[in-house]
């Protein structure tokens, strides 16, 4: 089983410097995308493949539920790396209907460590429980919750002192709230697209 990963390495290595022999040899030096995703870890939601980028093209950090916690060092690691070194222009925050962390969040059920991971999407659910309540079934609850919870973490994103202090210092950044589709690859763009303090703040306002 392995072997087939191996073997389809070394398919996927020719296929890239046939087309073009400098490929990789260009990205040794340095890489310099220009977007930063941070998305679920879920196998369905392959960053880079559903955008169409190739390496080098994009920064990517994941976990459980595309969450940006304030507290946790892995995040926040990757992300002042992103904004201070190689200094992205476009942050996307990227969930995806059907996730299984948001489900798991409110389903009641205790598995363990993962239950605090998933503590935030539980604020989120009670902060907007009038607002989902009201819709008809629970899948359309899920998935306003999937886009709630994007629309949290670009507001930790842009709240966050790495992006703050970059702004101050005139670096152009805008951070975005995107949902993506596990069942026709379609990415839905939430609109939320924060380029500064102001923009952070009509936010903050709406929500
Ligand atoms: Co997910």
């Amino acid at each position: 089983m392995l072997d087939d990963l191996k073997a389809n390495n070394r398919d996927w290595a020719a296929r890239k410097t046939a087309g073009d022999p400098g490929f990789f040899k260009r990205l040794v030096g340095q890489q310099a995308p220009q977007y930063f995703w941070i998305g679920c870890s879920d196998s369905r939601v392959p960053a880079n493949e559903i955008v169409g980028l190739d390496p080098g093209e994009m920064f990517v950090h994941r976990n459980v539920a595309n969450l940006a916690p304030p507290q946790d060092a892995n995040y926040l690691s990757v992300l002042q790396f992103a904004v201070d070194v190689i200094k992205v222009k476009h942050i996307l925050v990227v969930g995806h209907y059907g996730c299984g962390g948001i489900a798991a969040a409110v389903d009641g059920q205790r598995r363990g460590l993962v239950d605090h991971w998933l503590h935030p999407i539980r604020e989120v659910h009670q902060e907007h429980r009038h607002e989902l309540d009201a819709m008809p079934d629970q899948r359309a609850r899920l998935d306003r919750l999937c886009e709630l919870n994007v629309i949290r973490q670009v507001r930790n994103v842009a709240s966050d002192v790495f992006v703050q202090d970059a702004w101050a210092r005139g670096q152009s950044i805008c951070v975005h709230g995107w949902v993506y589709s596990i069942e026709n690859g379609l990415i839905t763009d939430l609109g939320v697209d924060v380029g500064g303090p102001e923009a952070l703040q009509s936010l903050e306002d709406d929500s």
